[in-house]
C-alpha cells in the first residue's frame, strides 16, 4: 500500500511539473507571435496586428499576475530574484499600454518607441530565468 501510495505521489508531482512547464510553453508562444504580431503591424502599416499582438502578450503575460506566481518558473537558486521578475512581466504591461494608447491617438512613431519597452522587460526576466 505505502508503495502504491508513494507511487501515486510521483506520477501526481511529475503530472504538476508536465502542467506548470506546458503552461510555460504556451505563453511564451503567445509572447512570441504577439511580438511578431507588433513588428509585422509596424511593418504593413497595419494597426489592427499591432493592436491584435498587444493584446495576445497582454493575455499571456497575466500569468505572472504577483511575486508568487512568478516565483513558481524560477528555479531554486534564482528564488530571490523572484520580485524582480514580477516587476518585469509589470513593467511588460505598462509598456504595452503605453503603445497601445499611442496606436490609438495615432502616434504610430511614439508607439513604436515602446517595442524597447517591451523586448526590454522580456529580456530582463529571461536573463534572470536563464541566468544570461
Ligand atoms: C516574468 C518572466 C518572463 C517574462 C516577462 C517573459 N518571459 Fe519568456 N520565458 C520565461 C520563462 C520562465 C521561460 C522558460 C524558461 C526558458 O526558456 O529559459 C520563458 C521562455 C520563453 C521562450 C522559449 C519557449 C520555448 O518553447 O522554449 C520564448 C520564445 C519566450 N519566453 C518569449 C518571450 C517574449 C517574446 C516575452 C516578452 C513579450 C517574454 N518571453 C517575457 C519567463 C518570462
Amino acid at each position: 500500500m505505502k508503495k502504491i501510495l508513494f507511487g501515486l505521489a510521483v506520477l501526481a508531482a511529475l503530472g504538476l511539473q508536465a502542467t506548470a512547464s506546458d503552461k510555460i510553453k504556451t505563453n511564451m508562444d503567445s509572447m512570441r507571435n504577439g511580438l511578431q504580431s507588433i513588428q509585422d503591424g509596424f511593418s504593413y502599416n497595419n494597426k489592427d496586428q499591432i493592436l491584435g499582438g498587444i493584446a495576445t502578450i497582454r493575455k499571456a503575460n497575466e500569468m505572472f499576475h504577483d511575486t508568487k506566481s512568478a516565483a513558481k518558473y524560477l528555479p531554486k537558486d534564482k528564488q530571490k530574484f523572484a520580485k524582480v521578475s514580477f516587476l518585469s512581466s509589470y513593467s511588460l504591461k505598462t509598456n504595452l499600454n503605453q503603445m497601445e494608447e499611442y496606436v490609438k491617438i495615432d502616434k504610430i512613431v511614439d508607439a513604436s518607441d515602446s517595442i524597447a519597452g517591451v523586448v526590454h522587460s522580456c529580456t530582463r526576466c529571461h536573463a534572470i530565468v536563464r541566468g544570461w
